[in-house]
């Protein structure tokens, strides 16, 4: 199964489709990345804050897969955002994983109650892009004021932004916005963690084309064009979701999806403390 690059705008590609590792418990992790990895998911998302990283770095290596195969990206832990810290942790993370650089990494949360400026954090990051351990940086929960912020007051325009997309959060502005500047989007929890799964109207078109609820929503972010790794410690469905490159969903049925938003978000505002 061939998924996609998307070409990020410092020609560094991703895959478009990849596993994402969130809440997957440390110890499982090396053999959930494993599975993904034999399944063949050339792209994993994990973070600082999942605790994770090691496993992941144990899985790339013990796949036998040369470590340029795999895009790996992490995140920043929302503890370390003054500039020291960020370029400690930032080492920290290549100790985990046992790499020597980073194919992407992200300021996690923008933060913009605590007494670190995320413009500063972002210099750290641009830091560590200059010196060439990470091949692409970027940002994950930033609204549109805070990307207008590194916009006007950084140099490194942020090469994605990973946001929390699925049909009941569409996103459609942010979207738009980070389109007009050349910003790849990544869309977090795709399936909503399962939320969307029994949807009727999401049911109907799966049931229509044989496909599973699942493979329709990952379709649907995919025509958009947005960046997902969907996450499962189930072999069956780790195999289900990357099952999604030989059909596709009519504009009518993309059109049913995107209808489906009401701005529902599973987690956090990333303006809010909770
Ligand atoms: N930047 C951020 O702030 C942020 C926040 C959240 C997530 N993320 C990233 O986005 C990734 C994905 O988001 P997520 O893990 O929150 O949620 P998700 O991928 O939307 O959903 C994962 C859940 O859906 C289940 N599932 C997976 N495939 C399925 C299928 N084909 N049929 C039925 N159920 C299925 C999984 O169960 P099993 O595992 O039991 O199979 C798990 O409970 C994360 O792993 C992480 O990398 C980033």
């Amino acid at each position: 199964m061939s998924v996609p690059a998307v070409v990020l705008n410092n020609g560094v590609e991703i895959p478009q489709l990849g596993f994402g590792v969130f809440q997957v418990d440390p110890e499982a992790t090396k053999e959930a990345t494993l599975t993904a990895l034999d399944v063949g998911y050339r792209h994993i998302d994990t973070a600082q804050m999942y605790g994770n990283e090691r496993g992941v770095g144990e899985a790339v290596k013990a796949s036998g897969l040369a470590r340029e195969d795999v895009f790996v990206t992490s995140k920043l832990d929302n503890d370390v955002h003054a500039p020291d810290d960020a370029l400690k942790a930032f080492d920290r993370s290549l100790d985990e994983l046992g790499f020597d650089y980073l194919d992407l990494f992200l300021i996690h949360w923008p933060m913009p109650w605590i007494d670190v400026d995320y413009v500063d954090t972002w210099n750290a990051l641009e830091e560590i892009y200059a010196s060439g351990r990470a091949r692409a940086i970027g940002v994950s929960n930033f609204h549109e004021h805070h990307l207008r912020r590194l916009l006007d007051e950084a140099d490194v325009v942020p090469a994605v932004n990973q946001i929390e997309i699925h049909p009941y959060m569409s996103q459609d502005e942010l979207r738009t916005v980070d389109a007009e500047h050349g910003i790849a989007t990544q869309a977090w929890s795709p399936i909503a963690q399962g939320l969307v799964l029994d949807n009727p109207v999401i049911a109907e078109i799966a049931a229509a084309i044989d496909k599973t609820p699942a493979q329709v929503v990952l379709r649907w972010h995919l025509q958009r064009g947005d960046i997902v790794f969907p996450k499962s410690v189930t072999r069956s469905r780790v195999e289900e979701n990357l099952a999604v490159f030989d059909f596709e969903l009519t504009a009518h049925d993309m059109a049913s999806v995107s209808g489906l938003n009401a701005d529902r978000r599973l987690g956090p505002d990333p303006d809010q403390t909770s």
